[in-house]
């Protein structure tokens, strides 16, 4: 056990692990049940870094031996998510306000979406305000961050952010049928993705500060496996660095 306290931080793409990674200093690394576990400063932050990997089983297996290996703080989590509302375009950000298990239905027993013996479904971030400003003053130097001709080829001209609700579940999803399906259930829903829910469900019940970042990287639709990998692996990246720069200058 590690008893420096540390911010986690848990990234769903192998590219915003590698981002990061090369500004971490310090660093120490331990492998355990097939993720390594990076340990040490960024940005002037003591930190622990590792790659959620895919799904809500294999997330909530890293945040469990995250939090039990290390004395977290808080823990952020970074990456990238398919768009739900229209308005909404790739590039664009979603700060976790609650996250919803949209694939969760143990009805007639609870009601469609609750968490057995939690009694609630959705779960509340911490610091989503905190993480919207850094956001912001990302959003402010994007020119800097991210270079004119990826600007162009993405359309990522007008980015916006705000505070919102995530949905999770089991399925990458790539229909337009699946999305009126998904926001008949919860129509404030922004964007959806496969680990954020359960994530929040083991930082609730361990009661460690949660806030997650999620940049949109298709729309969900039939382009959805078109846009997704090409998104991921050319800006995703640029983006979870600059955002938690400016995060942790905050604090
Ligand atoms: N992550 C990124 N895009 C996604 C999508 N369309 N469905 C589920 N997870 C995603």
């Amino acid at each position: 056990m590690d008893t420096s306290p540390r911010i986690g931080i848990l990234s769903a793409m192998h590219d915003e692990i590698d981002a990061l990674l090369k500004l971490l200093t310090n660093v120490k690394k331990i492998t355990k049940g097939q993720r390594t576990y990076y340990s040490g400063t960024l940005f002037n932050k003591e930190v622990v870094l590792v790659f959620s990997r895919w799904g809500k089983v294999a997330s909530t297996m890293t945040t469990t031996q995250l939090i039990n290996d290390y004395n977290l703080t808080e823990l952020i989590f970074t990456g990238v998510a398919g768009g739900l509302q229209n308005d909404l375009n790739i590039g664009d950000i979603i700060v976790g306000g609650d996250l919803f298990q949209h694939d969760l239905d143990a009805s007639p027993l609870f009601p469609k979406f609750h968490i057995p013996l939690l009694n609630k479904a959705g779960i509340t971030t911490a610091f989503s305000e905190k993480l919207l400003k850094a956001t912001a003053v990302f959003l402010q130097d994007f020119k800097r961050h991210i270079d004119p001709s990826t600007i162009a080829a993405f359309k990522l001209e007008q980015v916006k952010a705000r505070i919102g609700t995530i949905l999770s579940g089991d399925q990458f999803i790539s229909s337009s049928t699946k999305i009126s399906e998904l926001l008949s259930d919860i129509p404030q829903a922004q964007c959806v993705e496969m680990e954020g829910a359960a994530v929040a469900q083991v930082c609730y019940e361990y009661d460690i500060p949660f806030s997650i970042i999620r940049t949109i990287s298709d729309k969900a639709n039939d382009n959805a496996t078109l846009d997704f990998p090409k998104f991921a692996k050319e800006v995703a990246s640029l983006y979870a660095a600059g955002i938690l720069k400016a995060y942790f200058d905050m604090k």
